[in-house]
């Protein structure tokens, strides 16, 4: 469904990514694993249009998209939660979800949508009249979420999803991952830093450094594998 090709990114003259490849089949959980500053929001940036690869190429569905702007990589079918969440601290939840379907027009299809992420997550449903910026950190987690479901994804990108959460909750948003995935059919890219939890939820893996990709392979040998375990599992 994804397909990363050579990619290379850059800020200015300095090199983030040198040329990393990577594919996520359809229907599948893919996770990105690395230290901070190994390059997965570039990664994740660049495939949403925000950042501008020196080279190399994206395919999505079989079609190049690297270097359209973000909207148009929207309207493809792919939705990125980004790294800190970004929600609109100054909106209510329910406004917050309106904004992630700018791009639908049809009223029945965002009540739809709507009815969806509140299910999916209930306690967004329990506090749609609440100022965003005043939910928990797990709270916003999920309304970032919700907010991508709501522009119908096909393709989630996911930018550190457990960053700064007590465990329960980064266990329920693991869970959430998981139903979003199985339930619905969505097509998953998810970065973490959490590779224990990341491992344990994916199909495939690739481990980032330093802007390249040093490993990769189905989650479970990435689990067992000695340099994943002492470098990113704790040693454990
Ligand atoms: N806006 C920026 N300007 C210059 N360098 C940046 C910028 N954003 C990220 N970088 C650099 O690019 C590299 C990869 O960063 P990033 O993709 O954020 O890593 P990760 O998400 O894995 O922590 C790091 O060396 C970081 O310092
Ligand atoms: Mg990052």
């Amino acid at each position: 469904m994804l397909e990363i090709k050579k990619l290379e990114v850059g800020y200015g003259a300095i090199s983030a990514l040198h040329g990393i490849s990577l594919s996520v089949p359809a229907g599948s959980i893919v996770t990105l694993i690395g230290s901070n500053g190994a390059g997965k929001t570039t990664t994740l940036k660049t495939v949403s249009g925000l950042l501008k690869p020196k080279s190399g190429e994206i395919f999505y569905d079989g079609k190049n998209i690297s270097g359209l702007p973000p909207h148009e990589i929207v309207a493809r079918g792919l939705s990125h939660v980004p790294e800190g969440r970004m929600i609109f601290a100054n909106l209510t939840v329910l406004e917050n979800l309106s904004m992630g379907a700018y791009l639908v027009c049809d009223k029945k299809i965002i009540q739809r949508e709507l009815q969806f992420v509140f299910a999916t997550f209930p306690r967004l449903k329990e506090r749609e009249k609440q100022i965003a910026g005043t939910l928990s950190g797990g709270e916003q987690q999920m309304l970032a979420i919700g907010r991508a479901l709501m522009s119908q994804p096909k393709f989630l990108m996911l930018d550190e999803p457990s960053l700064g959460l007590a465990p329960l909750l980064v266990k329920t948003i693991f869970e959430k991952i998981v139903e979003i995935n199985r339930e619905r059919g969505l097509t998953i890219l998810l970065v973490e830093q959490n590779a224990n939890r990341a491992l344990e939820i994916s199909h495939f893996g690739y481990v980032l450094e330093t802007g390249k990709i040093t490993l990769s392979g189905n989650s479970a040998s990435l689990r067992q594998n000695s340099q994943v375990k002492s470098a990113y599992l704790g040693g454990s």
